[in-house]
Formats: C-alpha cells, sequence, structure tokens
C-alpha cells in the first residue's frame, strides 16, 4: 500500500481558505509528483453544487492561486477527475451516512487504501460538531487511517479551547489531531532549528551572554478583506500573536532536543511558553501596545480606516496591530526583551527575526571615522526566505575607518517559487509526521499567555484609532523600544519604500516593497 494514498475531505469547501490555499496545495502537489496519483477529494460545504460546477471553481482557483499553472490539459484531466463534491449541513446528523456511503465507493472505484484526512476549513464553532458526527456516523471506521486537521484558530480562549479539545478528543485521538498553524510549515521557520543546531559559529553565541535582544516583525498591508465577521471577535492578539509570533519564538528559543524527534522537539518547543513571564494587569499596560488603523497612503492607494471596512462595527475596539515586549525567563534568555510586532495594513508584507548581538568592550575602533553598528543574525521568513549577518569591517581603500557590512544569503531568490506551507503540511499530515503542527500543551500554554492581555483589555475602551494605514503602527510601538535604548530594525522592503540606499539587489527590493 502506498503511504501518500489519501481521500481529502475537505469541510468548507466552498470557503476562501480552500479556494485559496488548499486546491492549489493540493494541486502543486500533484503536480511535483509528490502526490501519488491515488487520491480522491470530497468537497463538503452546505449548499447544493453539481460536479461540474465544484470543478469550474476547483480549476479557477488554481489558476488565481496556484504556483503551477494548468498547462498540460491531460493532466489536469486525471487530476480533476478525483474531485467529487457533497452537500451537507454539517450540524445535520443524518446527512452523514450519505457522505459515508459515497466516500467508500469513492474509495472502492479509485482502488484507494481507505487513508482518510478529514479537513476541517470552516468556523472553529463548528469544529465540535463534525467531529462528533463523523464518529458517530462510522466515517471514521476505514481500513486505513484517519486523520483530522484543523485549521486555527483553536478556541478563543484556554475554557474555549479546553471545551473544543474535549469534543475533538471524543472522536479523535491526539495522535490522529493535527492543529494547523500555517507558519510551521513556512521554509525558513523549519529552517530555524538547522540554521541552530547545524552551525557551530552561532550556537555558542546564542544566549543571554551575547544576544541583547530579539525582535519578531509580522506586519501584512492587507486588511481585513472580507473576513470581519471572524477578525472582529479575533484581533491581531488571537490571530496572530497566540499562534504565528508564539511559534516563531519557541522554534528561536528552544533547547536543542534530545532527539530529532517529533515529541522531542515540541517537548522543548513548550518549555520555552512555560517560562515566558506571565505578566500583571501593570505589565500588561507597560509592555503590551494595541492599534488599530486609521485611513492613510498606503503605497500609493488611499486607504479607509479599520471601522470604515465593510462588516466592522463603526465604532469597533478590535485591534489590528500588537506590539509586546515579552520575556523567556530561563537560564538561557532571562533577562534578553523578545520585541514582537504585527498588524494589519502596514507599509510593507515583510516576516523576519532580528537577533541583535550584545556591543564589544570600548575599543579604538568605535573611535574611528565611520560607523559601527552592532551585529545582527537577521532570519528573513518571508517574502525574501534567507538571512543575512551584519558585521563590521574596514572601510574600503586607505585611511581606514569601519564600516557595516552585510553576508547575506537568498534562499528563494533563483527560484521561481518555493512550495507553499500547505503542501508541506499535507505531507506531513498523510506520512503521519505532526512535528510542524501544534500540541495541545502548546495550545494551552499560549493562551493562558494571552488571556490576561485579552481580559484586561476588554475592561478598558481604547483610543482608537492610532495609527495610519501605511505606517508603522502607533507610536507607543517604538517608545517599548526606546525605553530600554532599542529600536526597531528596519525590516527587508522598508529601506526602499523610505528612500534609504539598500544593500540589496534593487529588483529584490522593488518585489518585496510591493508584495502585499
Ligand atoms: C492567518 C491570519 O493565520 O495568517 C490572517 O488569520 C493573516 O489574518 C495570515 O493575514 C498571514 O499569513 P501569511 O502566510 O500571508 O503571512
Amino acid at each position: 500500500m502506498s503511504t501518500n494514498e489519501v481521500t481529502f475531505l475537505i469541510f468548507g469547501a466552498t470557503g476562501d481558505l480552500a479556494h485559496r490555499k488548499l486546491f492549489p496545495a493540493i494541486y502543486c502537489l500533484f503536480c511535483d509528483g509528490r502526490l501519488d496519483e491515488d487520491f480522491g477529494v470530497i468537497g463538503i460545504a452546505r449548499r447544493d453544487k453539481q460536479t461540474e460546477d465544484f470543478h469550474k471553481d476547483v480549476r479557477e482557483s488554481i489558476e488565481h492561486y496556484s504556483r503551477y499553472k494548468i498547462e498540460d490539459e491531460d493532466a489536469w484531466q486525471r487530476f480533476i477527475s478525483r474531485f467529487y463534491y457533497y452537500g451537507l449541513d454539517v450540524s445535520n446528523q443524518a446527512g452523514y451516512s450519505g457522505l459515508k456511503d459515497m466516500t467508500g465507493q469513492l474509495e472502492q472505484q479509485l482502488g484507494l487504501a481507505g487513508n482518510r484526512l478529514f479537513y476541517l476549513a470552516m468556523a472553529p464553532n463548528y469544529f465540535g460538531v463534525v467531529a462528533q458526527n463523523v464518529r458517530s456516523s462510522g466515517l471514521k471506521e476505514s481500513s486505513g487511517w484517519t486523520r483530522l486537521i484543523i485549521e486555527k484558530p483553536f478556541g478563543h480562549d484556554l475554557p474555549s479551547a479546553n471545551e473544543l479539545n474535549e469534543q475533538i478528543h471524543n472522536a479523535f485521538a491526539e495522535d490522529e489531531t493535527y492543529r494547523i498553524d500555517h507558519y510551521l510549515g513556512k521554509e525558513m521557520v523549519q529552517n530555524i532549528e538547522v540554521i541552530r543546531f547545524a552551525n557551530a559559529m552561532f550556537e555558542p553565541l546564542w544566549n543571554n551572554r551575547h544576544i541583547d535582544n530579539i525582535q519578531i516583525t509580522l506586519s501584512e498591508v492587507v486588511g481585513v478583506e472580507e473576513r470581519a465577521g471572524y477578525y472582529e471577535s479575533a484581533g491581531a492578539l488571537r490571530d496572530m500573536v497566540q499562534n504565528h509570533i508564539m511559534q516563531m519564538i519557541m522554534m528561536v528559543a528552544m533547547e536543542p532536543p534530545s532527539r530529532f524527534e517529533t515529541e522531542a522537539i515540541r517537548d522543548e518547543k513548550v518549555k520555552v511558553l512555560r517560562s515566558m513571564r506571565r505578566y500583571s494587569p501593570d505589565e500588561i499596560k507597560q509592555y503590551v501596545v494595541r492599534g488599530q488603523y486609521g485611513p492613510g497612503e498606503l503605497q500609493g492607494k488611499s486607504m479607509p480606516g479599520y471601522r470604515e471596512e465593510p462588516g466592522v462595527n463603526p465604532e469597533s475596539t478590535t485591534e489590528t496591530f500588537v506590539a509586546a515586549k515579552l520575556f523567556v525567563d530561563n537560564f538561557r534568555w532571562a533577562g534578553v526583551p523578545f520585541y514582537v510586532r504585527t498588524g494589519k495594513r502596514l507599509p510593507t508584507k515583510t516576516t523576519e527575526i532580528v537577533l541583535e548581538l550584545k556591543g564589544l568592550p570600548q575599543s579604538s575602533y568605535l573611535n574611528m571615522e565611520g560607523k559601527m553598528g552592532p551585529n545582527l543574525i537577521v532570519i528573513r521568513i518571508q517574502p525574501v526566505e534567507g538571512m543575512y549577518l551584519n558585521l563590521n569591517a574596514k572601510k574600503h581603500g586607505a585611511g581606514g575607518g569601519v564600516e557595516p557590512i552585510t553576508f547575506e544569503y537568498c534562499n528563494n531568490c533563483d527560484q521561481e517559487s518555493t512550495m507553499e506551507a500547505y503542501e508541506r503540511l499535507f505531507i506531513d499530515c498523510i506520512k503521519g509526521d505532526p512535528t510542524f503542527f501544534t500540541r495541545w500543551d502548546e495550545v494551552m500554554e499560549a493562551w493562558e499567555i494571552a488571556d490576561p492581555i485579552e481580559q484586561l483589555w476588554q475592561q478598558e475602551k481604547p483610543a482608537f484609532p492610532n495609527y495610519a494605514a501605511g505606517t508603522w503602527g502607533p507610536q507607543a510601538a517604538d517608545e517599548l523600544l526606546s525605553k530600554g535604548g532599542h529600536h526597531w530594525w528596519p525590516v527587508y522592503g522598508q529601506k526602499m519604500l523610505e528612500g534609504v540606499q539598500a544593500s540589496q539587489p534593487e529588483s529584490r527590493e522593488q518585489q518585496v516593497a510591493t508584495s502585499v
């Protein structure tokens, strides 16, 4: 039996996620030969739809969002002929027996082994009921494996996450439950452990004796798009910090695992969250900044404020920006601030991690002509994938002096495109490797950190909007660093936008600056 044989059962098949990410990911895996031709897809959603119409939707999604375009019609026919559609009101238990029959017939017809991957690409309030109905209908009983992928957000606080977890565990065991955080599927997020643990030159420096502060920026140009309904009740803290930012902190700060095996890695990751300082209300006021964008100009276009976006309450207090100064109070990181920020309608789309090294003792070089900068280790997650080091060197030519120089490595500059996070995570799930999925205790710890912040914010009315679209967030986000003698390092694309001479090739800079 081939390990890649699978039937995808995608709940929420007419939704945005399936359209933008899931169908393109399945197509790219097919084109790359990473998925056997032995696969089937059942798209499940409430409305009735003919198979031909579903095929048209899938084609449109791939034409718009896939890394690979449709060039070979024969291959396309082989691909799309494996897609079926089933109309289902997911809370109606009776409808599941038809789905069960359809799945069984499809597997028989396509000669599949009965491996079933249930993907819940829908509103989280349905997760529990779908898991329950899948089980009680017997859809989970098959001759192969059954696994469940759930999208974030996993609950909206710790109690709701707990409740959801119990509902899911009534139907799927923990080792069958794959909680997705698509940042863990990104090439450079996965690369962090290799950069750290496969390079003798970094390991001795990776601690509080040498690192002065760490900065994680996750900036977005997009606003709330068509997701106001979800975003209004989530906000940036729940949407980005509780999951994606926490995952990146774990990857940067974790200890080397006892073995490079799933549970050993996850054990080390979760210890980072356990060591993260829990803030009192006073500390939250001091160390956590929230913001919401007002109207402004972004990349030459005028943008409405968040409160003017369709579907948003005109008096909304939902935050679209968060910056925080966090501490991991363990032996390795005590005293090192982890500055994090994320926001919508910021000047450029970039995810970057900067490790700023401590300065050297007073040296005669400091008095030399020129400017000596601190050493930086910068990991670029997206859109440019790679890393660079900021060092100091003698100024070129006679006379000397010192100037900062950059050593740069680009992971995706010479390639048309790299695998998308969802492609990687699909393959991991099909192979039964949950390393880059979120374990339950990680979710729990992350809510424990986020909940007190959210609770305090609920009690106090913020003075929103407090930053204009197209800027780097509220002033308080800069003050958070300046109070500690630090400043945000410019992220990729920013130098060019601000008209400063960049050290990177022009074409890449332009590409980044305009990418959303
Ligand atoms: C999602 C958030 O998890 O991540 C979105 O819900 C956000 O609000 C998105 O836009 C960002 O992902 P990426 O891969 O585009 O950086």
